[in-house]
């Protein structure tokens, strides 16, 4: 299992390339693929088009609240594990866990003690692990699990931005998380001119150019998983992908 993260300040285009790394995965049969969405204003199921399932913090608590009436044999872990398997499952190839917004320091203890007893176990039947972050990466250390593959830091090309990479950047070795790869990309959807007049905290790897296609199609609510082949952002991580992961 191979897992690819992305964050960055709010509104850089993290979940345009969390949804864009799922379809370009899906397109070159690198299923089976999870996508996690770990933001808690979550919107990765609008992004792909799908509808949102019930979020692992939902179903923590209704499952925390009915201990007392399981089925008859199964214990609180096996009943938490098919609950989760039977929310995250999609029909278009992939499946999607929404962790969700947690009510207080009491869930997270709670969601972390279940989080780190099965989410190894669960992200291991998957090829691809593709995770959308909040722009801050303490859950990770928090909740699901330390260790990713590659992280996408996705920055537009102002101060404010690439300040923001540089402390997600610090806190990537702050929280001593083990990622193999952290990548810059900066994402040219705004007004912003194209070219970066500021020295990057890290180099820049790829640009996501602005896409017609993709501004349409989230306007209209409308999901990237029938993007066109020949859309310039999704050609940009194609081939990116490609390249890192030497497919
Ligand atoms: N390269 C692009 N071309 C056109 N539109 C884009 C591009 N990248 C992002 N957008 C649009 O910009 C908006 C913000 O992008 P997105 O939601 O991916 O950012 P985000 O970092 O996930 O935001 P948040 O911090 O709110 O989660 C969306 O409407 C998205 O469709
Ligand atoms: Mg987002």
């Amino acid at each position: 299992m191979a897992k690819i993260g992305v964050a960055g300040k709010g509104g850089t285009g993290k979940t345009t390339l969390a949804a864009l790394t799922v379809v370009a995965l899906l397109r070159n049969n690198l299923g089976p693929v999870l996508a996690i969405d770990a933001d808690p204003n979550s919107n990765l199921a609008e992004t792909l088009g799908v509808s949102a399932p019930k979020s692992l913090v939902e179903i923590v608590d209704e499952v925390s609240k009915s201990i007392d009436r399981l089925p008859a044999g199964i214990d609180k872990t096996q009943y938490l594990e098919y609950r989760v398997r039977e929310a995250i499952t999609e029909d278009k190839g992939f499946d999607l866990l929404v962790m969700g917004k947690t009510e207080g320091p009491g869930c997270y203890c709670y969601c972390n003690h279940l989080l780190r007893e099965h989410m190894e176990k669960l992200q291991d039947s998957y090829r691809f692990v593709v995770m959308d972050n909040e722009a801050g990466l303490e859950h990770l250390s928090r909740r699901t699990t330390r260790q990713l593959d590659i992280l996408f830091i996705t920055a537009l090309a102002d101060r404010n931005s690439l300040l923001s990479v540089q402390r997600i950047y610090e806190m990537t070795k702050k929280l001593d998380l083990d990622i193999g790869q952290v990548k810059l990309v900066i994402n040219e959807h705004s007004v912003l001119p194209k070219s970066l007049q500021m020295s990057t905290p890290l180099p820049v790897f790829f640009t996501l150019p602005f896409d017609q296609e993709i501004w349409q199609k989230s306007c209209a609510g409308k999901g990237l998983l029938d993007l066109p082949e020949d859309s310039p952002s999704y050609q940009v991580v194609q081939k990116t992908l490609k390249l890192v992961l030497g497919i």
